[in-house]
């Protein structure tokens, strides 16, 4: 709809019908059971933080607060901004609740819904996309990674999704990686700096990580002999990352080393992976989380290791198995007002025994209120015309084959019920 005539939705924002509003339905149900096996409980955080938050945890640095945040000033012209990751919010959200002091063991969280970024719109790329996010904080034992990342494996095949690559490294912490850094810094300060792009050549003094995973050829052939992150861990961080390896491949969870892999958020530490796929074109990480130890002392509150993911909705949507959409048992039709009155009453009696009706409004010829019938796609049809709604009865016909019974309607709810192979709702379910 053009501007001038109407009202039209903004770029980057999409209204989610069925089928595909029922495909976010099935994976949010999908993983609310499986992450709760893991400990997990739900956690809702505001979709708006104030924009501190963001340049505290992602990073300044990072192209998400440099250039893709919503943000604007609220009625008091303080700084606010639409979220563009959970995370900053959980850690926020467990840091103001007392959640983050370590007492009470690992606090485990998941945090469905809409995320805001104001990146270039294209397929599997959208302003407001959607993630489900989980994060396990207070714990720095590799075991939290490796179940993590064991959780989510689970999650992506439950959901029916294959072909999808895992892909892991190691960050290192705050003993090793400054000399890493030193190490990466000297190594591009040694290449040809007008083959790096614009971008990795401020960044290379900036955010050198960065530049490891710049998806333009000529930094990447620059950077093919770069030092590699995992040659420069820690013993430490060398025995975390191999029990977390270890735990994934006793879980015949196999995984590839990506020592390009550095991801775009600046809190991460240690273990960082992603979930890629290659039939979604160009965007092809599903998922992506980490390591995030001093996260939240970098937010002002106590020193809780932690480690979560994110998994991008829209992306899974692309690669979920077709599920036949749900067809109602049930649609019910009268070609006059007295029977439609009969078929309303009818139609809540059946509804409150679990099964699914439509009802038809409008009255109409036998034939015309068949072809509705069947454009439901409903397993049976309830018609009640002039004579059954005088006498009580009701017609049942089944769509299938066309048989048909007249029945009276105070039988018709066990009767439907039972060739539905329903059982009752709940007693308490209004009557
Ligand atoms: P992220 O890698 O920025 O990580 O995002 C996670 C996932 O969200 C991506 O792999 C992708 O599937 C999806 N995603 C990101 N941006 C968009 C977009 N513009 N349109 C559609 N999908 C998108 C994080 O957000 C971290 N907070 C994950 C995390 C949790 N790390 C630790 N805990």
């Amino acid at each position: 709809m053009s501007e001038s005539r109407g009202i039209s939705r903004i770029k980057g924002f999409a209204d989610l019908f069925p089928p595909e509003s029922d495909a976010f339905t099935r994976m949010e149900a999908c993983g609310r059971d499986i992450f709760t096996r893991y400990g997990f409980a739900e956690l809702r955080t505001p979709l708006l933080e104030f924009t501190g938050l963001f340049q505290r945890s992602i990073g300044a640095e990072t192209d998400v607060v440099q250039k893709e945040m919503y943000t604007f000033p609220d009625r008091k012209g303080r700084s606010v901004t639409l979220r563009p990751e959970a995370t900053a919010g959980v850690m926020r959200a467990c840091i103001e609740a007392g959640l983050a002091d370590g007492r009470g063991g690992p606090q485990r969280f998941f945090t469905m819904g809409p995320m805001f970024r104001y990146e270039r719109p294209q397929k599997g790329r959208m302003r407001q996309f959607h993630q489900i996010n989980c994060e396990c904080l207070g714990t720095e034992s590799p075991f939290a990674d490796a179940e993590l990342i064991a959780m989510l494996w689970r999650f992506l095949a439950a959901l029916g999704i294959r072909g999808l690559t895992l892909k892991l490294n190691s960050l290192g912490c705050a003993t090793c990686r400054p000399a890493y850094m030193e190490a990466l810094r000297r190594y591009l300060a040694g290449v040809d700096q007008n083959a790096l792009c614009e971008d990795c050549r401020r960044r290379a003094g900036s955010n050198p990580l960065r530049v490891l995973d710049c998806k333009h050829e000529g930094c990447r052939r620059l950077t093919e002999g770069a030092p590699r992150l995992i040659d420069h861990n820690c013993p430490d961080c060398k025995r975390h990352f191999d029990t977390v390896l270890e735990l994934l491949a006793q879980q015949g969870i196999s995984a590839e080393i990506d020592h390009r892999l550095v991801r775009g958020l600046d809190y991460y530490c240690r273990t960082t992976f992603e979930v890629v796929s290659g039939h979604i074109g160009a965007q092809t990480a599903v998922a992506g989380g980490g390591r995030y130890d001093g996260l939240t002392a970098q937010l002002g509150g106590p020193d809780a290791p932690g480690v979560g993911f994110a998994c991008g909705m829209e992306r899974l949507a692309l690669l979920l198995p077709e599920v036949a959409p749900a067809r109602p048992d049930c649609f019910l039709v009268a070609p006059d007002e007295a029977g439609r009155v009969q078929t309303f009453a009818l139609a809540e009696a059946l509804r409150k025994l679990g099964l699914a009706c439509e009802l038809e409004y409008a009255g109409g010829s036998f034939k015309s209120l068949m072809r509705k019938a069947a454009r439901s796609s409903a397993r049976y049809c309830c018609i009640i015309g002039p004579d059954e709604a005088a006498e009580g009865r009701v017609t049942l016909r089944d769509m299938e084959n066309g048989e048909q019974a007249t029945l009276p309607q105070a039988e018709a709810p066990a009767r439907l019920a039972d060739l539905c192979a329903k059982t009752p709702s709940s007693p308490n379910h209004n009557g």
